[in-house]
């Protein structure tokens, strides 16, 4: 969904405009209101001292907000008062924010932002809650205008450009991750990658043919029982001269059934849900073309779908992945790792990127241990690691280490082949990370993001509704932006 019409005015000294405005008003306060809300206190004869006496607005912490409908000596659907520190910080303001996105209706806004500083995060806040997701099938939904009038509109419309691309990136995520397999096809996924190329993005599509004449075994094995056809897609981003690029790999599995190794039918609709890494991917390309970032990235995903059929790759099959190493396939349900096998070492072979991060909704086992607030982290290097942690606490996106050892590789020893692609029950993300790592050349710094359980929430999220949550594409803008543009 493209994000909600905004534009930011000169706020007006007097009272009418605000007295006038037929939609919702947004006004700001903390212990006190502030100068615009005090206006708007005149209007409504004490309205807003009444509700910051009230024993409500001492529950309300900062960002959150009280709705007065219909006040009288307003033209005003509502006021909406929200509690914000004077000089509150981008994580206050972005609260605020989706607080504001989050009541939006179709009549719009007008936010009341005179006396608050920083008014580009409260933007960004609006942004990013104020999502509705639509089916391509249907008509998007209508959404009002918000009007944001402050002391200089054009420097807060210039400090918000690219935190809105960045949230344009988000939603494009979340409607990807939202979208049904049926519609959401490996073709269709692809198709929306191409249409990013209006941006600047380069944009290649690699079919079962190419794939095949690169070796690229374990990665078609998982798609060989699909009608969907098989596809890697290569967004490029060219921003930073001639220098090598970063990398971002994408699981793009746009419906996991398990395969022969069927997952049991409860819950299984979820897994709509497993092209999430891919998604992430798509959607941060999508940020950085839209921001015009100043760097080199490269993003790389793997479009599959994983069913069983009288074509689909059995348990004790072995595949000869594009690096060479050959894959006892244990369980054909642990498929995200033999797609990303293939497409990491085929983006170190072609790029030689300077780092590269990997993104998958890999493993339950993650959901175990880190519930949905935290993507589990795993690092071969501690410069790239602590950066994409500093990047997710920044952008308020949860984040938590998880160990590497080689200890760890006894539990994926085969019999026949160089490994099996799943560990036996313990430490399954750990086992899942440490294959990977096996398709990590020696010398390049890699992260590993396991979001199994972050990239889609069956609650609202502060800044996003139920369903898809976008998770990763602001740090991962963070992460660029810290690494390369600073
Ligand atoms: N896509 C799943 C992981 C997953 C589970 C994502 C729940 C989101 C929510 C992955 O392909 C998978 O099936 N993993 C197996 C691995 C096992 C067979 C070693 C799992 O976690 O059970
Ligand atoms: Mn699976
Ligand atoms: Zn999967």
């Amino acid at each position: 969904m493209p994000l909600v019409p905004m534009t930011f005015v000169k706020a007006e000294n007097d009272t009418k405009a605000l007295a006038a405005h037929a939609g919702r008003v947004v006004v700001f306060a903390d212990a006190e209101p502030d100068t615009v809300a005090r206006r708007v206190d005149r209007l409504t004869k004490g309205a807003i001292k009444r509700a910051i006496e009230s024993p409500a607005w001492k529950k309300i912490k900062p960002g959150q907000g009280l709705e007065l409908a219909f006040p009288a000596g307003m033209a005003a659907s509502a006021v909406q008062l929200i509690r914000l520190p004077k000089r509150a910080k981008p994580d206050a303001l972005r609260k605020a924010g989706a607080t504001i996105g989050k009541a939006l209706g179709e009549e719009g806004a007008l936010v009341a932002a005179a006396a608050v500083k920083g008014a580009e995060y409260l933007a960004e806040g609006v942004a990013l809650r104020a999502y509705q997701f639509a089916r391509k099938a249907e008509a998007p939904k209508a959404q009002g205008e918000v009007t944001v009038a402050c002391a200089d509109p054009d420097a807060v419309k210039a400090a918000s450009a690219d935190l809105l691309a960045t949230a344009d990136g988000v939603h494009f995520t979340r409607d990807l991750v939202n979208e049904p397999a049926n519609i959401l096809t490996t073709t269709e996924f692809a198709e929306r990658c191409v249409a990013m190329r209006e941006l600047g993005l380069e944009v290649e599509v690699l079919e079962e043919p190419e794939l095949e004449k690169l070796g690229m075994r374990a990665l078609l094995a998982v798609g060989q029982g699909s009608d969907s056809p098989s596809k890697v897609v290569v967004m490029r981003w060219q921003g930073g001269g001639s220098e090598k690029p970063f990398a971002l790999i994408g699981k793009g599995v746009v419906f996991d059934t398990g395969g022969i190794s069927i997952k049991s039918a409860s819950g299984m609709e979820d897994m709509v849900m497993d092209m999430g890494g891919a998604g992430v991917v798509a959607g941060a390309m999508r940020a950085l073309a839209g921001r015009k970032a100043k760097a080199n990235v490269v993003g790389v995903i793997g479009l599959v779908e994983n069913m069983p059929d009288g074509r689909a790759q059995r348990p004790g099959d072995v595949v000869t992945s594009m690096k060479g190493d050959t894959i006892e396939v244990i369980n054909t349900d642990a498929e995200g790792r033999l797609v990303l096998a293939d497409i990491m070492w085929y983006a170190q072979d072609r790029f030689e990127p300077v780092g590269m991060v990997d993104l998958a909704t890999l493993t339950g086992a993650i959901i175990v241990g880190l519930g949905h607030e935290k993507a589990g982290v795993f690092a071969n290097d501690d410069a790239l690691c602590d950066g994409f942690l500093k990047a997710a606490a920044d952008t308020e996106e949860g984040a938590w280490r998880m160990p590497l050892d080689p200890a760890y590789d006894e539990l994926i020893k085969s019999r026949v082949a160089d490994m099996k692609n799943v560990g036996g029950r313990t430490a399954g993300s750990v086992t899942a990370a440490q294959f990977l790592q096996r398709f990590v050349k020696e010398g390049t710094p890699w992260v590993h993001l396991d979001i199994a359980g972050v990239a889609f929430h069956s609650k609202d999220t502060a800044f996003a509704p139920k369903g898809a949550t976008g998770w990763g594409v602001r740090a991962l803008d963070a992460l660029v932006r810290a690494k390369f543009e600073g």
